[in-house]
């Protein structure tokens, strides 16, 4: 049996493993063994994707968190070459943009092992973020691109860079699978007292918010303003936790919550109003469930969704956050068009599958 090897560390990536290592298991024509970095190690922040989306047990954890970029992404390193080289197996998979993709790419690499990407191709042009670096690192030198957009696409071809294909988006088959289960799974609406009470989720967790003060500030000041007319409910990061307590910053219309599993997640955005967030992930995942999204950073690797007008780039603005929600709060969108494809889990099996030399 071909064997790959697949590497994991942060919550997203979790998300669209458990699509991909559903497919794997159901063909039974690969082995997959997964690596967990430790990148996020927290409870509720790891362990309960893995028992709520039925993702396999990693075989290996090799509990690198907590540390400054270069330390993490070294120890990782040297965790992973030492799995790669005792495993040894056709190909390495990596999800996305995370200190365990590039970590993950770079030792397969360096091994002359064959790298799939999947999530190729997004780009924010905005190097400053630390996932744009291992973005482009790690397609620099992917063997296999599975783009998620058509936008992916191009951003590649204009790099130059050979073997890409547009899968669709894995995230899209997470919400349509889990989200079937969610309401029967998830207590979190009457939990939190929030049964047809009116409520916009936020999340803010990207470290050009957390580690500068003046955009934190501004984007907590928008919240709190919404937060008087509009109940806002606020699953909170760890990184943005720390920054939170230690400048002293309260927010009495925020309702701050622990991070939430997936299905409490799907239940939070289905039955919000909107969504405010400066995470990739949930401004699709706002999109697949039919909400609108303020995007609280400078720019998005989803512009199709702001080209549609199914969201807006607000960056750090208090004013421009406020005036997106006076105009998305009662607007009514047709989200049936096709931005992200479709039954894309089987269409990266396949590509996989061509790889490793399975007819
Ligand atoms: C990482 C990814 C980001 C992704 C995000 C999802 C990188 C560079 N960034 O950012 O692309 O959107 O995950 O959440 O890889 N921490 C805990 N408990 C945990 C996890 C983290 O306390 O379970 C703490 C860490 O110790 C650290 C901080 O939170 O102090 C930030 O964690 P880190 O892994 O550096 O990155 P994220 O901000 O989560």
């Amino acid at each position: 049996m071909k064997k790959i090897v697949t590497i994991l560390g942060a919550r997203p990536q979790f998300v669209k493993a458990a699509v991909l290592s559903r497919v794997i298991l159901e063909h039974q024509e690969i082995e997959e063994v997964i690596v967990h970095t430790g990148q996020h190690y927290d409870p509720n922040m790891s362990a309960v994707f893995f028992e709520e989306m039925e993702i396999p047990k990693p075989k290996y954890n090799l509990n690198v968190n907590g540390l400054s970029h270069a330390k993490m992404t070294a120890e990782m390193m040297v965790g992973i070459e030492e799995i790669l080289l005792y495993e040894k197996p056709d190909t390495v998979l990596v999800y996305g943009d995370t200190n365990s993709t590039m970590a993950g790419a770079l030792v397969a690499k360096k091994l002359d092992l064959k790298l799939v990407h999947v999530e190729a191709g997004l780009r924010s042009f905005n190097r400053q973020m630390p996932e744009e670096i291992n973005r482009i690192v790690t397609d620099s030198i992917s063997d296999l691109l599975l783009c998620p957009t058509d936008t992916a696409v191009q951003n590649l071809k204009n790099e130059g860079v050979q073997n890409v294909i547009q899968c669709g988006d894995i995230m899209k088959d997470a919400v349509a699978f889990y989200g079937k289960f969610s309401a029967e799974k998830s207590t979190v609406i009457s939990d939190l007292n929030l049964t047809d009470i009116p409520f916009v989720l936020a999340t803010i967790h990207r470290q050009e918010n957390t580690d500068h003060l003046d955009n934190l500030s501004a984007i907590f000041n928008g919240l709190e303003t919404i937060g008087k007319d509009v109940k806002i409910v606020l699953p909170l990061h760890p990184r943005t936790k720390k920054i939170l307590q230690q400048r002293r910053l309260f927010h009495k219309n925020i309702l701050f919550i622990d991070p939430v599993g997936y299905f409490d997640m799907l239940e939070l955005i289905k039955n919000s109003i909107l969504v405010i967030t400066d995470s990739g992930g949930l401004q699709k995942e706002a999109f697949f469930n039919k909400k609108h999204c303020i995007i609280a950073r400078t720019e998005t690797e989803w512009v199709e969704l702001v080209q549609h007008d199914f969201a807006r780039i607000v960056g750090s603005d208090t004013k421009e956050m406020m005036d997106a929600f006076e105009y998305f709060r009662n607007k009514t969108s047709d989200f049936s068009i096709n931005l992200f494809g479709e039954n894309v889990g089987e269409t990266i099996y396949c590509q996989i599958k061509d790889l490793v030399g399975i007819n």
